[in-house]
């Protein structure tokens, strides 16, 4: 069949063509840009990489308002202890203390990304957080983090494309793919 992808043991099939990204990325810069036109500090747009940043390069292109935008990383490794796996927001450089901040994700699905993200960064005592994020998986969702801009709502299949990956492959494609069932 046309169209599919195939990487590893895996076959996806498209979900969400490049235009309907488009279109849900308008709507929620619009959103952004009403909170934020009359804003009196300078927001930091910033992006968690990989996974954002097309995400990211499309939206600035949509916000009307000044702001900076910085990218950080959360490198996860396996820790020795019993705790498991343990992550490190790395890339905050300069102070952010008091700053407004939009995250931006590529998706929130159980929110343990996210939530360590939000706890590091209000650590260093910024003004406020919100959080927009293209994709979220509302019914993996586990975390008390508000999902601020949530650009599309999707359910608890697998995804890639537009910045998305499977092991690293996928991220390159316009359109958003599922993994096909068997
Ligand atoms: P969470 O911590 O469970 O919310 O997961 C967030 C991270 O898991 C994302 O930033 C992605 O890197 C990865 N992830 C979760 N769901 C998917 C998916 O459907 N496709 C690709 N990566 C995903
Ligand atoms: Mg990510």
């Amino acid at each position: 069949m046309d169209n599919l992808v195939k990487i590893h043991d895996l076959t996806f099939r498209p979900l969400i063509d490049a235009k309907s990204i488009d279109e849900a990325v308008t709507r929620v810069a619009e959103k952004i840009n009403a909170q934020y036109s009359d804003s009196t500090q300078i927001p930091l747009i910033l992006g968690v990489l990989n996974g954002s940043f097309m995400f990211l390069s499309d939206l600035a292109r949509k916000l009307t308002f000044r702001c900076e935008v910085s990218f950080v990383k959360l490198a996860s490794y396996e820790g020795c202890s019993s705790t498991g796996t343990i992550r490190e927001l790395i890339g905050l450089n300069g102070s952010i203390e008091g700053r407004d901040i939009i995250i931006v994700e590529d998706i929130v699905d159980s929110g343990r990304s996210i939530t360590h993200t939000c706890e590091t960064l209000r650590r260093h005592n910024v003004g406020s957080i919100r959080v927009c994020t293209l994709l979220f998986k509302p019914a993996a969702y586990k975390g008390v983090e508000v999902i601020d801009y949530p650009a599309i709502e999707v359910g608890n299949e697998f995804l890639i494309g537009y910045g998305l990956d499977y092991d690293q492959h996928g991220r390159e494609l316009a359109d958003i793919f599922v993994v096909c069932d068997e």
